[in-house]
């Protein structure tokens, strides 16, 4: 009988393991580590290094902010408090979490909007995709700022819907795009994008591999390359971060010509914009590089 059992467990992780969703949301003690697999049944030695490896690919990160299930509870919980907002009803709260908004590192007017908009004016009607919206109300005060052109996903599905809440039906009528996605393979086509602008999701997506630094570099390298391939000659990829600074760094030099020619035009020094709004005001580090080729 614990041999039957033990069979079907066995089969059914080697069925599915190639999709990674299936494999988050097995319950944890279906899991074959926890089982006596019986000598009969034993795995070759190469099937048991791939099965690692798997796992160790696909288990619940430990830092709960590259955790998709952390982020999906937190906003299953923010949901019921984001108000229903028609397009000016003049319902804003930004950083008030008691609306069910949230703003990672800064909020839009006066805090990240004289930064952006010097690269990308919403004047141009420029196409801005947002990788990792969540509850942050910036999206939303962008689009009343002037940019309609915005594209917004997230990979956590009630982000999504906070996301679609807050913005309401006019806005979503007239924005281009909402859906969930992820950052590490994106549903868009090449060089479609004006600008990206990221805000604390490359951390979180940095995050994902928790102690396995190689594992962490390799989902950041993932997103950056995609991030790369959708933005258009001419347009720039913004990027606001704290947890992976240098990492950022790192992997955006090294797609640099493999997904287009970059030139860094915010490195993450001080800046002080013609306005005088000085991006210490930021509470984490802003990092722009222009595609050129
Ligand atoms: C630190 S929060 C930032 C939220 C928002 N951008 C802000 O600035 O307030 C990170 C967000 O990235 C999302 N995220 C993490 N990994 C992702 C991935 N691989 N693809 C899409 N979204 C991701 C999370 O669900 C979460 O909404």
């Amino acid at each position: 009988m614990i041999v039957l059992t033990t069979t079907i467990i066995v089969s059914w992780n080697l069925i599915i393991a190639p999709s990674h969703g299936w494999v988050a949301s097995l319950p944890r003690r279906i899991c074959v580590s926890h089982f006596k697999v019986h000598p009969r049944l034993s795995l070759s030695k190469e099937t048991q290094q791939q099965q690692q490896h798997h796992r160790q690919q696909h288990r619940e990160p430990d830092n709960r902010f590259g955790n998709k299930a952390y982020w999906d509870e937190s906003y299953r919980n923010s949901l019921g408090n984001i108000l229903d907002d028609d397009c000016g009803n003049g319902q804003h709260n930004t950083h008030d979490p008691s609306t069910g908004t949230f703003s990672w590192y800064c909020g839009w007017k006066d805090e990240l909007e004289p930064f952006f908009a010097e690269l990308v004016p919403p004047g141009i009607n420029p196409s801005v995709l947002v990788p990792g919206i969540g509850n942050d109300a910036c999206i939303r005060d962008m689009f009343d700022a002037g940019y309609r052109r915005l594209t917004a996903f997230d990979y956590a599905p009630a982000g999504v819907e906070c996301a679609r809440r807050m913005l309401g039906p006019e806005r979503l009528r007239l924005m281009e795009d909402l859906r969930v996605a992820d950052a590490r393979s994106l549903p868009y086509r090449d060089a479609s994008y004006d600008a990206v602008l990221d805000k604390g999701t490359l951390d979180s997506i940095y995050l994902s591999g928790g102690k396995n630094k190689e594992l962490s570099r390799m989902h950041l390298s993932m997103a950056i390359t995609e991030l790369a391939r959708v933005v258009k000659v001419g347009g720039i990829v913004f990027c606001v971060t704290a947890a992976c600074v240098d990492e950022v760094q790192r992997s955006f030099d090294a797609c640099n010509d493999t997904n287009g020619r970059w030139r860094q035009i915010r490195d993450g020094t001080l800046y002080v914009t013609e306005d005088g709004y000085t991006s210490n005001n930021v509470d984490a580090t802003i990092l722009v590089w222009e595609r050129i080729g």
